[in-house]
């Protein structure tokens, strides 16, 4: 059951498609090396110091912090197969005290790769924790079998401004999709958009479940910070039409982009502006919680 539930997890998952990864590290590239200077003054990385970034994605966060620190090795992983190849080629010119590989967190066999590798003085998870479902099992082993004894473990996360902004968002995604859907339907009388994926934004009360689950693994809080600017989510308005494009191509891979094209754009144009307020307004801040051995 386990193996049949992942295997469509990562079928349904965006990361596993290269045309996401590219619009991911085009958002991405706004804000990594400010996050990376971010991550070397909060977890206090100096050189010398060993990383491992779980979720890695394309790179771009480990590079920032490479580019700032001579560490003495760096081991980035990430599930998805185009995200480490974004990530190797975003590191090509580090050098060799960089190593990228793909493995599964959610899996034994994954996390144990990671042993022989250990142990390291900084983790870090950035915007990864809220896609994990065995996360208990994971901050347990990171906790006894990755980090040194004084190392830190640094989540990062999308957390939501206010309640009534996030519903916001969400409404005008939903009525863009029905708005397409609609528009669709007239060319293609199947067409319907799949279930949404698991959102970039995490609610203030899961956080506070992770923070509990991390506190039951034998973590204590060591430092919080915010930063809204860094929430890369908050520019995605602008990325809407080439995400909802990349999402009926899917679906649709035979309609001609010029189609596409027109109904996307006239379907998101016409929902934005019967919602000219929210089109300048943040719906998230990055949160940062680094983490230490009680
Ligand atoms: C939102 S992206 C963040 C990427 C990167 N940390 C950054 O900040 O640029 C989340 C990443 O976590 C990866 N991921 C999700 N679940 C994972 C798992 N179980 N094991 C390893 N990587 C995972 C995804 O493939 C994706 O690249």
């Amino acid at each position: 059951v386990y193996i049949v539930r992942s295997w469509i997890e990562l079928q349904t998952s965006p990361f596993e498609e290269s045309d996401f990864v590219s619009l991911f590290t085009r958002l991405r590239s706004s804000v990594a090396s400010s996050l990376g200077n971010k991550l070397v003054q909060l977890s206090e990385i100096k050189s010398r110091d060993t990383l491992l970034d779980l979720g890695c994605g394309p790179g771009l966060v480990a590079r920032a912090i490479l580019r700032r620190r001579e560490l003495r090795c760096a081991l980035l992983v990430d599930r998805s197969l185009p995200m480490v190849l974004a990530a190797r080629a975003n590191l090509k010119k580090i050098g060799n005290k960089c190593q990228i590989m793909r493995l599964d967190l959610e899996r034994n066999q994954g996390r144990s790769q990671l042993v022989t590798e250990a142990p390291f003085d900084h983790i870090i998870a950035i915007d990864l924790w809220h896609l994990l479902e065995h996360r208990q099992i994971i901050s347990k082993f990171i906790h006894d079998r990755l980090l040194s004894t004084n190392g830190n473990l640094t989540l990062a996360l999308h957390r939501d401004i206010s309640e009534k902004r996030m519903k916001n968002w969400h409404e005008i995604r939903s009525q863009v999709r029905e708005e397409i859907s609609l528009r669709m339907r007239e060319i293609n009388n199947k067409f319907e958009f799949g279930t949404r994926s698991r959102g970039a934004v995490v609610l203030h009360e899961e956080v506070g479940t992770y923070l509990r689950e991390l506190r039951d693994s034998g973590f204590y809080l060591s430092r919080k910070a915010e930063d809204e600017d860094l929430a890369d989510i908050n520019q995605m308005v602008k990325h809407l039409p080439e995400s909802f494009k990349m999402e009926v191509r899917r679906i649709d891979p035979n309609l001609p982009p010029s189609v596409i094209e027109r109904i996307v754009n006239s379907s998101i144009r016409s929902v934005l502006q019967a919602n000219k307020g929210f089109v300048n307004a943040n719906i998230a801040t990055e949160v940062f919680y680094v983490l230490k051995k009680t």
